[in-house]
């Protein structure tokens, strides 16, 4: 029923003193977005990349780049990232007291708006927006880091968006997952609705370089499990 997933490798877990050459395997590796994290020491602990790198991501690869701000006040930044070439531009619901407003402005930039939601923000939060946006990013771990764990009620949470959607009449927008993603987890994401995987350690950091583990990533996801044994 679901297409295939496609997959978004996050730069986070690149090396970025090669940083185009790392978006550029990626992209000859079959990937099908490139994912940019965006912190900014406040709303999350970690400080990351700004509209300059993300222009030289831009430059160096074809593929949408999809730009996940983890920052405070987002919209005053939004043109920033468009002129630097974002594609997609989510901000995190709980960044956003006038999440409406910034959807808008991401809307009228020309960018593909997306809203994000921590592990403890419930998916009921989404009920005024989820027609307005074109992907909902549910995060697999707590923002700020690469490397974490797979947080493992996530797959139950994808499920109760589906069926909120479904109640509220909404059309589902892409779901995303966010964090700890990886050949163990994305099937059962993939099996509970998810569409588009981010994954940066276990594609950057995979021991048999990009390639292999895209490969592995890909095959895993097309295979959703029924359940735990
Ligand atoms: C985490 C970032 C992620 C991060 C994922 O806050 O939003 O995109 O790069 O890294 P892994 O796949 O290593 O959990
Ligand atoms: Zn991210």
């Amino acid at each position: 029923m679901t297409p295939k997933p496609l997959i978004a490798p996050s730069i986070l877990s690149a090396d970025f003193g090669r940083l185009a050459e790392e978006v550029q395997l990626a992209e000859a590796s079959g990937a099908d977005w490139i994912h940019v994290d965006v912190m900014d020491g406040h709303f999350v602990p970690n400080i990351t990349i700004g509209p300059g790198v993300t222009a030289a991501v831009r430059n160096a690869t074809g593929l949408p780049v999809d730009v996940h701000l983890m920052i405070e006040n987002p919209e005053r930044y939004v043109g920033a990232f468009v002129d630097a070439g974002a594609d997609r531009i989510t901000v995190h619901y709980e960044a956003c007291p006038h999440l409406h407003k910034v959807i808008q402005a991401i809307r009228v930039s020309g960018a593909s708006p997306g809203v994000a939601l921590n592990p403890s923000t419930p998916v009921e939060s989404l009920r005024e927006v989820a027609g307005l946006i074109d992907l909902i990013l549910i995060m697999t771990v707590n923002p700020g880091f690469g490397g974490q764990s797979f947080i493992p009620e996530s797959p139950d949470k994808i499920r109760r968006l589906m069926n909120r959607l479904r109640e509220w009449g909404i059309q589902p927008p892409l779901i995303q997952v966010d964090g700890g993603v990886d050949p163990e987890s994305a099937p059962k994401v993939v099996r509970a609705g998810a569409q588009v995987l981010v994954a940066g350690s276990a594609l950057y950091r995979a021991d048999d370089g990009l390639a292999s583990a895209l490969a592995r990533l890909r095959s895993a996801a097309a295979q959703p499990v029924r359940s735990r044994v």
